[in-house]
């Protein structure tokens, strides 16, 4: 990477902003992808002899401490995986961040609690962001922007502190952007786009901006149940947006006319009801326009497993964001594992977007290397291939 705009970095402070936002079970890390991945920028600021301060968020705290919310397991972990040891410090920009800060010699990393703890950070009112980015950034003497998974956002720690100390994009930010732009420019053909996910809602913009870029789309996840619903199929109990039919309705249609191939299901692997630790599960394959009315679509069926992996069997560029199914339940899962099985075998790019399919390769035991990328952003890589502007980008580029 280069930081070259932030001149010698040995002995200076150096902030930086990671995307360590990983999925907790208590205070056991259940997916520390996101650590791992921003290990190589801390790690080669400290070597070069930054004292490396690490600010991010977890979760969505509501400008206050909670508990659940503290980043302490979270330094634990980057201390194991970096073989150092990790300063925690127990507030944002207080007593506690000033002397742990004050105390890091050149090479030593600290990592600051939960951002989010600080109202200022995720604030609306420009000045109040503006009143926390500058406590922040009185703690440092540069800043590097490293948290991919949050460059969507224009938030204290991402953007407006970026304005007040000498700043440059780090590794991690640089490669994410890199393959993003692969998949943009001229991606090689076929370009085939796997989405699942519950929200058709959160998916509109890419949907909109892909039917006229991938030549094929293959959609899956809870989302699918309001498109077999568009058809005009009953879906039961399944997830559904009853305010997303008719926007379903002209994606189909724009389909057929711009030549983009939409695949969806052709069956279903449901169940009467969610599942949850007391009930076992009791998987039923039905046609995807047959769904009964007391049941509710858990996964995609085998015939359509069978059908996307088809579908994928070509394609030289991939872009996968959103599990088919269920997949954290092993019965609901087999959809999640055919697509990323599929993906393992691609002649060209594959890229697995987001928080929760980047979850399920690993959570279903798939060897990270065998996919050409897994982002570590969920909303960040979608906003990036909506065509949106991300102000955690735009502010080191201006
Ligand atoms: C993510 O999990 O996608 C990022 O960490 C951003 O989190 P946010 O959606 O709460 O801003």
């Amino acid at each position: 990477s280069d930081y070259s705009t932030l001149g010698d970095v040995a002995g200076k402070r150096v902030l930086v902003r990671s995307d360590l936002n990983v999925p907790l079970d208590g205070s056991t890390i259940t997916d520390d992808g996101r650590i791992r991945a921003s290990v190589p920028t801390i790690r080669e600021l400290a070597a070069a002899g930054a004292r490396v301060v690490v600010t991010a968020h977890l979760g969505r705290p509501k400008g206050a401490p909670e508990d659940r919310y503290s980043l302490r397991p979270v330094a634990a972990r980057l201390g194991e995986l970096l073989g150092q040891d990790v300063a925690f410090a127990t507030d944002t920009v207080g007593e506690s961040a000033q002397a742990t800060v004050a105390g890091l010699a050149d090479g030593q990393v600290a990592v600051l609690e939960n951002v989010r703890f600080n109202p200022g950070e995720t604030s609306k009112d420009e000045s109040e962001r503006a009143a926390f980015a500058d406590q922040l950034a009185a703690l440092a003497d540069a800043f590097v922007s490293d948290g991919f998974g949050v460059v969507h956002r224009k938030q204290a720690s991402v953007y407006d502190v970026a304005l007040r100390l000498p700043h440059a994009m780090g590794q991690l930010v640089a490669t994410e952007i890199g393959v993003l732009r692969r998949l943009t420019e001229e991606p090689a053909r076929p370009y085939v786009v796997v989405l699942g996910g519950s929200k058709v809602s959160d998916k509109l913009g890419v949907i909109d901006n892909l039917l006229g870029k991938a030549d094929r789309l293959l959609i899956g996840g809870g989302m699918v149940f309001t498109f077999l619903k568009a058809q005009g199929h009953e879906v039961g109990k399944s997830l559904l947006e009853d305010d997303q039919l008719d926007v379903c309705r002209a994606y189909l249609e724009r389909a057929q006319q711009t030549g983009v191939e939409i695949l969806l299901p052709t069956d279903i692997v449901v169940d009467t009801a969610f599942p949850n630790g007391d009930r076992t599960p009791e998987p039923r394959v039905v046609p995807a326009g047959e769904i009964p009315a007391d049941a509710l679509g858990l996964d995609i069926g085998p015939d359509s497993a069978a059908a996307f992996a088809a579908a994928l069997a070509d394609a030289h560029t991939v872009f996968w964001n959103g599990p088919m199914g269920v997949f954290e339940v092993d019965a609901f899962a087999a959809g999640t594992r055919a697509v990323a099985e599929a993906l393992t075998k691609i002649d060209g790019l594959s890229v697995v977007g987001g928080g929760d399919s980047a979850a399920a390769v690993r959570a279903l035991g798939f060897d990270e290397a065998a996919f050409g990328h897994i982002s570590t952003g969920g909303g960040a890589s979608l906003e990036y291939l909506e065509g949106k502007t991300l102000p955690g980008i735009q502010v080191l580029e201006d």
